[in-house]
């Protein structure tokens, strides 16, 4: 019975020396210590011994099963070790291996344009000033020199809210509410969204967007007011770019002005763009109607001032050549990428 121990012991070390993973491991301390494990029956086979031997047998079998256990935890423990290793190795991150790069988004390009103009305006004295969307009639239209009737008023299809609330359909209520609260001296610029009840199309959208401007001081002339267009133009297109002023007409202005620039497609020779005349309609401005200053608390006896009004839209399609305005709004990233 002494050798068959011995025997089952050098097996098991054997054995054990071959198991190569914890698996297999588990397989053989079943075989050897398990409830019908060799060791076991040999413990179970003891009822043929005398008693005498029984006792002395007994010890035997359970320190090899001991030396048994020794083993198998040693062999467990370094193959522990070892599988731990591969899975490190195996599930290691290269940090420094290159990837493609995240798409990101990118300006608009009616903010970009936005964003350019402030930087000049600003850039000749001019704060940002801002108003609400929804506006009362009374800043819309009444205190621009738009009386209720006024034929005018037509020329804006008005959204209404209620019978004295609208979508402001220009910036310009932003004129009035600015000389109601400030001081003169003071210059600003205006820019927002506005809503006329237009049909889309490649020209007209029912929301747009327009920057508005305010000059006023004592003896502020014509003159400020063609210095400052003109540079606003050199700035955005091209200090080869020509402006010329025609007479036109806004409630607000008097007298008023539309601003053309050389075209940018052809340089002033006439091309389709210009439909052969060698300019571009660009803005809407004027020397501030006395009445309006009068009607918003400045006295046109001291003050004078210039304002205009510029569509960004139009800007922003001349100068990055886009024909139609629709693609300012479907948010198409094809599009919008070439502006990066
Ligand atoms: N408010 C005008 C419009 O929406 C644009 C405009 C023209 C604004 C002349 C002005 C101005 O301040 O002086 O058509």
């Amino acid at each position: 019975m002494q050798d068959k121990i011995r025997q089952i012991v050098a097996e098991a070390r054997e054995a054990l020396e071959k198991a190569d993973n914890t698996a297999a491991l588990e397989a053989l301390r079943v075989q050897f210590q398990g409830k019908k494990g060799s060791l076991t029956q040999l413990l179970r086979g003891m009822g043929q011994l005398s008693p005498e031997e029984r006792p002395q047998m007994g010890a035997l079998i359970n320190a090899a099963r001991e030396s048994i256990g020794a083993m198998i935890d040693e062999r467990r423990g370094a193959l522990r070790a070892a599988e731990r290793e591969m899975q490190l190795a195996r599930e290691t991150i290269d940090v420094t291996e290159p990837r493609p790069f995240p798409k990101t988004g990118t300006m608009h390009p009616l903010y970009k344009v936005q964003d350019e103009m402030i930087d000049v305006f600003t850039g000749m004295g001019f704060d940002v000033a801002e108003g609400p969307e929804v506006e009362l009639d009374t800043f819309n239209f009444e205190l621009l020199n738009l009386p209720k009737n006024h034929p005018a008023r037509d020329a804006q299809d008005t959204f209404y809210i209620e019978d004295n609330m609208v979508l402001r359909t220009h910036t310009s209520p932003v004129q009035a509410r600015t000389m109601q609260t400030r001081k003169p001296p003071f210059r600003i610029v205006c820019p927002g969204r506005v809503y006329r009840a237009d049909e889309v199309d490649a020209t007209h959208s029912p929301v747009f967007h327009q920057m508005e401007g305010l000059a006023i001081d004592r003896d502020v002339s014509m003159c400020d007011l063609k210095g400052t267009l003109d540079a606003f133009v050199k700035s955005v297109f091209g200090e080869d770019m020509q402006t010329r002023f025609r007479p036109s007409f806004f409630p607000f202005t008097e007298p008023s002005a539309e601003v053309d620039m050389s075209c940018m497609a052809c340089h002033g020779k006439g091309c389709r763009v210009c439909k052969g005349t060698g300019w571009i309609e660009v803005l809407g401005c004027g020397m501030v109607n006395p009445k309006v200053l009068d009607m918003n608390g400045i006295d046109s006896n001291v003050y004078s001032g210039f304002a205009f009004g510029i569509g960004l839209e139009r800007i922003a399609m001349l100068k990055y050549g886009v024909n139609d305005m629709r693609l300012f709004y479907e948010g198409d990233t094809r599009f919008l990428e070439q502006f990066r």
